[in-house]
């Protein structure tokens, strides 16, 4: 058998030290030996790589970012897919990959695995969105920071009699905002998945205003459409080709305010919410999908992407994985909305 290469591909996520020690502390118990590559898929189109070993992952586990670094390089968009990979993969004696990523590093692992390469992924999102899996490490760090800050936030409302608007990530899906919103007791939650009407926040909070609360807490998710009347220019795109989101909180507290004429501020989390250290949940799961990622590539399999259900770790095949983008169901929507205004 030849070395198993490890690399983290995309935006970083607290858990990805936590996987990759999993990797190599198993790789280890089962005489197997790992190849780290550097900054993603840039790093082995261009033969950027570290040997991993016990002293290397010795400290890791509650470290935010990826000892490995990472990029949102591309094989198939900066590079001729497999053939831009296979120097660094003989020069290294690669013979089977493990991919850390979220929807896009997938899909392009899916291909290389459709060329011939043996490919196990390893689910990786803030985001929590991809599909074959109950959830994502990351996931659970970020709804933690987002709720500390709504916590934060909500007394400083109070002090002012103000709307506060919590702008999360989760690209074009509703995730953080939904769990975020439910824990920190948000007045409003607005997600991608389900078109809302500024007039019924509006009155929403007009009536809760009324009712003796003068002070709100509004979460929108990053991916939302601007209130209608309020759009600003198209964010510039990412090397992925994905829209760079962040801002549509300024235009719903725009909208707020002039029809309300409350006092409204906005916060933007931003990447703090992929920050630092994962919580133990994220620590526990990033490790188990390591530790089996390292079993599926020994064993030889290929082509599948590890995932969790209730508390088994499984394999699923990639094309499950990566067939679609997991949404907020409705009925989780619908207990954060008994809540609103
Ligand atoms: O997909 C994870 C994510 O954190 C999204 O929630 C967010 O929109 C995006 O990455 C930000 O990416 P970047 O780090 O390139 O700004």
């Amino acid at each position: 058998m030849g070395a198993i290469g490890v690399l983290t591909a995309g935006g970083d996520c607290p858990g990805l030290n936590a996987v990759i020690r999993g990797v190599v502390s198993r790789a280890i118990e089962l005489d197997a030996e790992v190849v780290g590559i550097r900054d993603g898929w840039e790093g082995l189109m261009h033969d950027r790589t570290m040997p991993l070993d016990r002293e290397s992952v010795r400290g890791i586990l509650a470290r935010g970012g990826t000892i490995l670094g990472t990029s949102r390089m591309d094989p198939y968009i900066h590079g001729d897919g497999l053939a831009s990979c296979n120097p660094t993969l003989r020069r290294n004696g690669i013979d089977r990959l493990i991919v850390v990523g979220g929807d896009g590093t997938l899909r392009s692992a899916m291909r290389l695995a459709d060329e011939g390469l043996n490919i196990i992924g390893v689910p990786k999102t803030i985001d929590n969105d991809i599909p074959g899996t109950d959830t994502t490490f990351g996931f659970a760090t970020a709804v933690q920071v987002a709720t500390d800050a709504i916590d934060r936030l909500t007394t400083t409302a109070e002090a002012h009699n103000r709307v506060m608007i919590v702008e999360v990530m989760g690209r074009t899906q509703g995730w953080i905002a939904t769990y975020a919103g439910i824990a920190g007791g948000a007045d409003f939650i607005l997600v991608p998945e389900f078109a809302y009407d500024i007039a019924e926040v509006v009155d929403k909070l007009r009536s809760r205003h009324r009712s003796g609360h003068h002070y709100s807490i509004v979460v929108v998710a990053e991916g939302i459409e601007p209130p209608p009347g309020y759009r600003t220019a198209a964010n510039k795109k990412d090397a992925f080709g994905f829209e760079r989101l962040g801002g549509v909180a300024y235009q719903v507290a725009s909208a707020i305010e002039d029809q309300t004429s409350f006092e409204t501020r906005v916060t933007i989390l931003g990447h703090i919410q992929r920050g630092g250290s994962p919580v133990a949940s994220d620590r526990v799961l990033a490790t188990r999908l390591g530790v089996k990622a390292t079993d599926l590539a020994v064993s030889g399999a290929t082509n599948v992407m590890v995932a969790v259900r209730g508390t088994t770790m499984v394999a699923c095949p990639m094309e499950e994985a990566t067939a679609s983008i997991r949404a907020v169901p409705p009925d989780l929507y619908d207990s954060a909305a008994t809540f609103f205004g």
